[in-house]
């Protein structure tokens, strides 16, 4: 696990999304694993960019969101639907037919949702998957508990997280309780993984993912199992971290061995 500090969210997401661009060079039909929420806006602003600017074809690439909402309509300003088409879909003349989402309708959801996991391995698994991290180390809707061999389901949202994201919500407005996400064992399964994090409120949950024992507990612990996922830390998340001076001056490092 390599842990990158980064003086600023635009530091992160400029690394962020060079790699996506680098890869997306090698691969035109890159199978991208997408997140939603406040942390990965950077990198799909410098994405649209770099479409805009004619640098970046993504007529080819297939993508997978990580969770969607039940009960919300895709045109609910609220659903990550919504969220992706005004952030990125909506700007870089990707097809439809290679979006996709978890399922969060129909008769029924148990075989809706093995059929995503299908979907993902019949596109040849996600080589590049984007992730955020709750203040309780989630990651995707995978609540604290969740088993790190899940797979694709529907979540009941905690107390915690329904508290973080009730600031989207109009007061007496509904706010799902429930999502469908990627399990833990889904995500563990792409090739490569980016997590960036912002802010202090994460910094005990990035403490616990970085540093701590591998737990259900704090889900984001179990990328300790994954041999190639790089965590990007603004200083408010690392605030917690106990081998900051290490992982930089490893970073310096790496950075020499490959120049
Ligand atoms: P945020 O959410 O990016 O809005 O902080 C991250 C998450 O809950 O996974």
């Amino acid at each position: 696990m390599r842990v990158i500090e980064c003086s600023t969210r635009d530091e992160a997401a400029e690394l962020v999304a060079g790699e996506i661009l680098r890869a997306l060079q090698a691969k035109p039909d890159l199978v991208l694993g997408l997140a939603t929420g406040s942390t990965p806006v950077g990198v799909y602003e410098r994405l649209v960019a770099a479409h805009c600017a004619g640098d970046a074809d993504f007529s080819e690439v297939r993508t997978f969101n990580l969770d969607e909402y039940v009960g919300l309509s895709a045109l609910h300003p609220q659903s990550y639907r919504t969220f992706m088409r005004e952030h990125l879909f909506g700007s870089i003349q990707i097809q439809d037919h290679n979006v996709r989402f978890p399922p969060v309708d129909g008769f029924d959801l148990r075989a809706a949702c093995e059929q995503y996991e299908r979907a993902i391995v019949d596109a040849g698994g996600i080589d590049i998957q984007l992730l955020g991290i709750g203040s309780n180390g989630h990651i995707g809707f995978n609540e604290p508990t969740s088993s790190l061999a899940s797979r694709t389901r529907v979540k009941t949202l905690t107390d915690k997280t329904l508290g973080d994201n009730a600031r989207f919500y109009k007061e007496g407005e509904m706010q799902p309780e429930l999502a469908t996400t990627m399990g833990i064992g889904t995500i563990l399964e792409a090739k490569r993984i980016l997590l960036q994090s912002f802010g202090e409120k994460k910094a005990d949950a990035i403490h616990a993912a970085v540093e701590g024992p591998i737990s259900s507990f704090w889900p984001a612990s179990a990328l300790q199992l994954h041999p190639d996922t790089a965590i990007y830390v603004d200083a408010g998340s690392a605030a917690r971290l106990t081998m900051r001076d290490y992982y930089r001056r490893v970073e310096r490092n790496e950075r020499g061995m490959s120049s």
